[in-house]
C-alpha cells in the first residue's frame, strides 16, 4: 500500500482550496470579531514549524482604543523621520499614519523575539514566525474572517517595538489586520510557477 499522502481527504482538500483562494480583503466592516475567533487564529498560527521548538512568536492583539494608541506611535515614528515635522504639508501624511490601525477592528502585531536558546538562528525564528502569520491568513476565512498582512517602516521602528515591550533585537514580522471583509480583494495574479521553479533530477 502506498504511503504517499493522499489529497482526497475532505479536510486536506479544504486546506488546498483555502490556500489557492487566499486573498487580502479590500475593506473591513466595523464589526468586532469575538475574542474566541482571534484565539483560534492564534492557535492556528502556533502550529507553524519552528526549529528547536523555540516558539519565537509573540502576538499583541489590539482593538478599540489600543489601535488609536498604536496610531499615535506610528505618527510619532514618522514625525521623527521628517526634516520639518510640524510643517503644514506634512500634516496629512501624519494623519494618515495615525489612522492606519483603524482600518480594521482588530490589529494583531506579530513579533519574532530573540529566545534564550543559544542554538537559535534569527533567520529561522523569523521564518517560523512568518509561517505562523501565513497560517492566520489561511484559516481566517474558515472563521468567517479576513486578514491582511502589513508591515511598512513602522515595523522596524524602535518606538513601535517599545510600545509592545519588545527589544531592539526582536523583530515585528506583521501587523495582521483582522475583521469581517466588507469588500473582498480579487485574486492577485502570480507568474506561472514554471518561471520560478527549477526541476532537478526529474525525467518527466
Ligand atoms: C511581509 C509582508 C509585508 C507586507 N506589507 C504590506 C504593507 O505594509 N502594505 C500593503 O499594502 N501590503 C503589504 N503586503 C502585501 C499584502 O499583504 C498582500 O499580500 C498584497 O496586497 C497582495 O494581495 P493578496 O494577499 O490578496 O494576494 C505585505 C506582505 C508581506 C508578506
Amino acid at each position: 500500500m502506498s504511503t504517499t499522502p493522499q489529497t482526497t481527504d475532505a479536510a486536506a482538500s479544504a486546506v488546498l482550496e483555502a490556500v489557492l483562494n487566499r486573498r487580502s480583503p479590500a475593506a473591513f466592516s466595523r464589526e468586532q470579531p469575538a475574542r474566541a475567533q482571534i484565539e483560534q487564529l492564534i492557535q492556528a498560527a502556533v502550529r507553524a514549524p519552528n526549529h528547536y521548538r523555540n516558539e519565537p512568536w509573540r502576538f499583541f492583539v489590539l482593538t478599540g482604543p489600543a489601535r488609536e494608541q498604536l496610531g499615535e506611535v506610528f505618527a510619532e515614528s514618522l514625525k521623527a523621520k521628517l526634516a520639518s515635522p510640524d510643517a503644514p504639508e506634512n500634516a496629512a501624511a501624519l494623519e494618515r499614519e495615525r489612522a492606519k490601525p483603524l482600518r480594521a477592528p482588530v490589529v494583531i502585531a506579530v513579533a519574532a523575539v530573540k529566545t534564550d536558546n543559544p542554538k537559535a538562528l534569527p533567520d529561522e525564528d523569523l521564518s517560523a514566525t512568518a509561517a505562523a502569520v501565513e497560517n492566520m491568513l489561511t484559516v481566517a476565512p474558515a472563521l468567517g474572517l479576513g486578514a491582511f498582512w502589513r508591515t511598512g517602516d513602522a515595523a522596524s521602528d524602535e518606538r513601535v517595538k517599545a510600545f509592545f515591550g519588545l527589544r531592539p533585537e526582536d523583530r515585528i514580522v506583521a501587523f495582521v489586520y483582522v475583521g469581517y471583509p466588507e469588500v473582498m480583494g480579487k485574486l492577485t495574479p502570480r507568474r506561472d510557477v514554471s518561471e520560478t521553479t527549477t526541476w532537478l533530477g526529474w525525467n518527466e
